[in-house]
């Protein structure tokens, strides 16, 4: 009883780091294409929707800068060290910048939303995860601001899994891609 016990513990712990990896593996892959952005150059946009982009640079921009912050930082938030004395006060700042980052990220977002390619089912859904992403930021920030640390940790949970749907997109898109369903090019 005891080895089974230690056993699904020891397995609980390597499902949990490797998932962590995972995540973060896949949020860095996202930061790194998205960093293209940075450059300015229109070349590097997405090609469908080039023109937008140039016409609306700003937009973009403040959308792609936020939301790299927000996935870059947010994998280090959940690791159980971070919320020890010790990096407490790093915890605290990296959790403003990944606010910030959030709301501009998100904001830049809803703006672009109502430009987004794929008409009127595309538009409504990316404004309606924006919405939420903003939402759920909100309220993680308040729940902290009242120190309630579980109900903030749990709105943290939601808001970087809509962070993340930035990584699933595209997964999803590559995967639908190779068999042979594809709506998009893969790298977008
Ligand atoms: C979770 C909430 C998110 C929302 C609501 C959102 C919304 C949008 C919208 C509306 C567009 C324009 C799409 C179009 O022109 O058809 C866009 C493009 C883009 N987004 Fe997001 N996004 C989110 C997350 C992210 C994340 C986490 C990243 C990663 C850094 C990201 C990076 C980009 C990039 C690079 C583009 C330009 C298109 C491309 O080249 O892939 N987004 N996003």
């Amino acid at each position: 009883m005891l080895k089974i016990r230690m056993f699904s513990s020891l397995n609980g712990n390597f499902l949990k780091k490797a998932g962590w990896v995972t995540m973060t593996l896949l949020a860095l892959l996202l930061f790194l294409i998205a960093s293209r952005y940075l450059a300015l150059n229109p070349k590097l946009y997405f090609e469908e929707q080039k023109a937008v982009y140039i016409a609306h640079t700003s937009g973009i921009l403040m959308h792609v800068m936020g939301a790299m912050l927000a996935i870059i930082i947010g994998p280090f938030q959940f690791l159980p060290g971070s919320i020890t004395r010790r990096y407490l006060t790093l915890h605290r700042w990296l959790g403003k910048s990944y606010m910030v980052g959030v709301l501009f990220g998100g904001l830049g977002g809803l703006y672009m939303a109502f430009l987004a390619y794929g008409g009127l089912p595309a538009q409504a859904g990316f404004a309606l995860l924006a919405v939420l992403w903003l939402f759920s930021g909100y309220m993680a920030y308040q729940h902290i601001r009242n120190r309630e640390v579980l109900l903030h940790r749990q709105w943290m949970v939601r808001n970087y899994a809509l962070t993340f749907a930035g990584v699933m997109l595209r997964l999803w898109l590559a995967i639908l891609h190779y068999v042979g369903l594809s709506l998009l090019q893969p790298i977008f």
